[in-house]
């Protein structure tokens, strides 16, 4: 009986122990940690709304998200307090860089262009990409956004061969195979499951298969199927839904800005008539691209860019604790009246009309639409040009107006989207 009693009470003073151990573990995650970096922060001027236990700033940024969503904002192109209200009101609150909490997750926000400079420009690891979820890896691939380290230099660089200017002239080819890639790809999808782990596992077998033969003789350049795989996934992802923005916003802003759009088409008539757009013409659009830029600076479909500090780290006069996160809002720096002027949320695309250098006066985190430094956007030629023939093409056959249906509410879903479309009026040419 004497054993019996002795092991119960080693058995539960272990429980008790491990329960002890465990509870002291959640502590130390969701209270003490963040209270310290909090402390850390706010000795150093990093200030920001308060840490709350478990949600941490999520739920305030879901009630102003709410708040903001339930408000009209009319034909305003003023829509940072709308896309992100949480951070139009605390760098009103708190100044340029702010902590803010995603959970027991500290995020660094930075407005500050030396301090981005720092970050996105740094080729040391210091500053790497957050570490993806799954769901999202199983989406883009392992491929350029998400990798590090050697494979990313290795994707990167066949990735900047695959997108230069030269290799884009073969675009048309390029957009021939892709159409058929894709239609034979959804023409399949009768095959797939409406699980998606099992639809997302059948697109990889085709993509197995329809990749299969692009293997290099040379043994230095060869990639595996699965980076192959993977890389097809990244670059549907992240340029399919990215382009589609830049163009949504872009018709909404000529439909409602007609005398830009008669002057986008009187440069396009010029160069192309109504022939398809041709490679030494597209790179002759000087308006079109101002008009781009444009909208990318007041609409730009990827709203943040993110690092991660992997070690304790000093970034300008700030030591950083290890694991924070870096966010930079280049939003909020295409909205800055400091940056641009008391006319920052009009619609000027005569700004950029010396190029992107003269329009931020060589501050170039003051225009961020593909990010910046060695992981900038590798698709930025490609997207620009695909605009470019895409807009060109709808200018030579129509005018439009904006329908009195639309409803202007930019919000964020991944990309920055018009909330119900943008529904606009085509008149024939
Ligand atoms: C208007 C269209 C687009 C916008 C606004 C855009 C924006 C961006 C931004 C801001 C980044 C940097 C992300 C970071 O630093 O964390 C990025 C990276 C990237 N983009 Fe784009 N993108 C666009 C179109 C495309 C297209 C068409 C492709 C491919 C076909 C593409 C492929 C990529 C890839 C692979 C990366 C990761 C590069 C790396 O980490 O080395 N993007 N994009």
């Amino acid at each position: 009986m004497a054993v019996v009693g002795i092991l119960v009470i080693c058995l539960s003073s272990s429980l008790c122990l491990y329960f002890l151990l465990a509870l002291i573990r959640v502590l130390h995650t969701l209270w003490w940690t963040p209270i310290r970096i909090q402390y850390q922060m706010g000795s150093q001027g990093i200030k920001g709304p308060s840490y709350r236990l478990f949600n941490g700033s999520t739920k305030e940024i879901l009630n102003l998200k709410k708040e903001a969503m339930s408000r009209p904002l009319g034909l305003s192109h003023d829509i940072l307090s709308k896309a992100q209200p949480h951070i139009h009101s605390w760098i009103n609150k708190y100044g340029k860089n702010y902590l803010q909490w995603y959970g027991p997750q500290p995020q660094i926000v930075i407005t500050e262009p030396e301090l981005i400079k720092e970050i996105l420009n740094n080729r040391d690891s210091t500053y790497p990409k957050e570490e993806v979820k799954r769901y999202v890896k199983k989406l883009l691939g392992d491929g350029l956004v998400t990798s590090e380290g050697e494979k990313w230099a290795k994707m990167r660089k066949l990735a900047n061969y695959a997108f230069h200017g030269e290799s884009l002239k073969a675009i048309d080819i390029r957009s021939d195979f892709q159409d058929s890639f894709w239609e034979q790809l959804l023409g399949r999808e009768e095959h797939f499951s409406d699980d998606d782990e099992i639809g997302f596992d059948n697109i990889e077998k085709f993509l197995y298969t329809q990749v299969s033969w692009h293997q290099d003789a040379n043994a230095s350049q060869k990639i595996s199927v699965q980076d192959m795989v993977d890389e097809c996934k990244t670059f549907y992802f992240a340029g399919q839904e990215t382009t589609n923005s830049l163009l949504a916003w872009t018709v909404f802003l000529l439909a409602i800005h007609t005398d830009w759009q008669e002057e986008a088409r009187k440069e396009v008539l010029n160069l192309f008539g109504h022939q398809n757009p041709n490679p030494d013409g597209i790179t002759k659009l000087k308006t079109m691209s101002m008009i781009i830029n444009e909208s990318l600076r007041l609409y730009p479909p990827v709203l943040a860019i993110i690092r991660k500090a992997e070690r304790e780290v000093r970034l300008g006069k700030l030591t950083l604790p290890a694991e924070v996160l870096l966010f930079i809002p280049n939003i909020a720096l295409h909205h800055d009246p400091q940056i641009w002027g008391e006319d920052v949320h009009l619609f000027k695309p005569e700004r950029f009309s010396e190029g992107v250098a003269k329009a931020t006066k060589n501050n170039m985190p003051a225009f961020l639409p593909f990010g910046m430094g060695p992981r900038n956007c590798v698709g930025f030629n490609f997207a620009t040009t695909e605009a470019k023939i895409t807009l060109s093409m709808i200018l030579q056959r129509y005018a439009f107006t904006l329908s009195p249906a639309y409803v202007h509410s930019p919000f964020q879903l991944l990309t920055l989207r018009p909330q119900h479309g943008v529904q606009v009026l085509l008149h024939s040419l």
